[in-house]
């Protein structure tokens, strides 16, 4: 894609239907990325956004309402192709249910005879997880489906029961192939580097084993509670909410073998056969922990026991990482603001017998535009023969040429081409959920832990020798 160019000729016109278009997570998420798209000359040369919701409104009235949105949450409408833009809205009202389509079916055709007979149709459910069975059901209902593409926020079901039934209905309804499952980490541009910088550099891919790797740290620890959606989250928990999606996916990238392409289905192939190989994890390696003063908050019952931490030891049963602890952690309210992942090398074995455990650090920012950082030990200048600990660092948004996407801008763009590439798959999520359910059966007693620190003290010894990177204070 050049700077210059004004659409993306790779898709074909489109007809995005915005589900929840009035919601919250549109209005903070998905409209401004829809226009973010426009700026960065990524949407296709035709298009018409149509939004959807139960209340009624004019197309005017949903003009003024994104404008809103972007004021409050997007790149400014002033800084973008605004008028334009905002020509292609349309709002279809009057819900959307198996027994009554609103107005919905009326303005798809509409936005269909604009756009030609090969418009392409792709459906974005920006719905409360509980909506999807529902609106599954209706497309299919209303002959929707055929042909179109679906995106499915997360959770895409809340529990391996919950998991089945969407997954069930949703087969029902639509191909495999035109399932879109959002987990944003893996739109993240830190973790799209890990296939190029692993794949693409002796240096990276020759130590990238149990040969050379001591162990894997994937910590993302968060500094914010959850006061605006305390009542959603105690229904759900640091477990179900990063863990077994978004830390567990990304394990599976770092894990994974080489695909035999970088083809779309080459990589959920090599993904989904890594995360089968992921061991189910014993309840003894998981650590859970609430900050002291959660179940203050508006929303959270005085008696609840909702993790707001997790810290998991993972093994993955492949013959390239078979003994290698993968150590994943994150929580709410925690000292810093991070998202790392990081290979921890075996010492060298040789005249220097004293580097420490963190000297030696493969490790990828995945915070913002992303960032590979090298932790070495190099001679700290001088007359003497001293070693000091040293960082390398490259900011993935200072590579010449670079445009980074923020993830979700990223991964419209891929549903409007087409790429899977980056999205959960069927069966894959099924093999995440195999590998928690004994955390489900049995699941480990919860620690308060302060707020503004590292968890609590029994998340420590999970780590063993080398301690979690992050947080130390040596
Ligand atoms: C979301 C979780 O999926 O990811 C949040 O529900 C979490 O609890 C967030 O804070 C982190 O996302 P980001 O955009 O900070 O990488």
């Amino acid at each position: 894609m050049t700077e210059n160019a004004t659409s993306d000729r790779t898709s074909p016109p489109t007809v995005f239907v915005l589900f929840g278009a009035t919601g919250d997570l549109a209005r903070r998420m998905v409209l401004p990325a829809f226009f973010q798209l426009a700026q960065h000359g990524l949407l296709p040369p035709d298009w018409r956004l149509v939004g959807s919701g139960r209340g009624e409104r004019s197309d005017e009235d949903f003009v003024d309402h994104v404008r809103g949105a972007l004021e409050e949450f997007g790149p400014s409408p002033d800084d973008g192709p605004w008028d334009e833009f905002a020509t292609r809205l349309r709002f279809a009202g009057g819900g959307f249910t198996v027994e009554d389509p609103g107005a919905l079916l009326d303005a798809v055709s509409a936005a269909r005879d604009d756009l030609g007979e090969e418009a392409q149709l792709v459906h974005y459910l920006s719905l409360p997880p509980k909506a999807f069975l529902d609106y599954t059901r209706a497309l299919g209902e209303h002959g929707l489906a055929e042909g179109s593409r679906v995106v499915y926020e997360k959770p895409y079901g809340a529990s391996p029961d919950g998991f089945r039934e969407l997954d069930e209905v949703v087969h029902s309804v639509f191909d495999e192939q035109q399932v879109f499952r959002i987990d944003h980490f893996l739109g993240k541009e830190g973790t799209q580097d890990l296939h190029v910088l692993r794949f693409a550099n002796g240096l990276f891919e020759h130590v990238w084993s149990r040969e050379h790797v001591a162990q894997v740290q994937i910590d993302v620890p968060e500094d914010l509670d959850v006061a605006d959606r305390a009542d959603f989250y105690d229904g759900t928990g640091a477990t179900l909410d990063m863990l077994v999606t978004h830390l567990f996916q990304v394990a599976a990238e770092v894990a994974m073998e080489p695909p035999v392409s970088f083809a779309a289905d080459d990589i959920l192939a090599a993904r989904e056969s890594v995360l089968a190989a992921f061991r189910p994890l014993a309840p003894e390696d998981v650590v859970l922990g609430q900050f002291e003063g959660y179940r203050d908050l508006d929303g959270v019952p005085d008696d609840s026991t909702t993790d707001t931490f997790v810290a998991a030891r993972l093994f993955i049963d492949s013959g390239r990482w078979r003994g290698v602890p993968f150590l994943l952690r994150t929580g709410k309210r925690m000292a810093a603001k991070e998202q790392r992942v990081s290979l921890v090398l075996h010492r060298p074995k040789g005249p220097v017998n004293d580097v420490p455990a963190n000297g030696n650090v493969i490790s990828l920012s995945l915070a913002g535009a992303g960032a590979v950082d090298i932790d070495v030990m190099a001679k700290r200048p001088g007359p003497d023969l001293a070693m000091a600990p040293a960082r390398v660092s490259l900011d993935l948004s200072k590579i010449p040429g670079g445009d980074p996407l923020p993830p979700y801008v990223s991964l419209i763009h891929d549903v409007l081409t087409g790429d899977r590439s980056l999205f959960t798959t069927s069966e894959g999520l099924a093999q995440t959920w195999r590998a928690l359910q004994p955390v489900l059966d049995d699941r480990p007693e919860v620690h308060p832990y302060e707020p503004d620190s590292w968890g609590p003290a029994e998340a420590t010894a999970l780590a063993g020798e080398h301690g979690w990177l992050l947080g130390q204070t040596e």
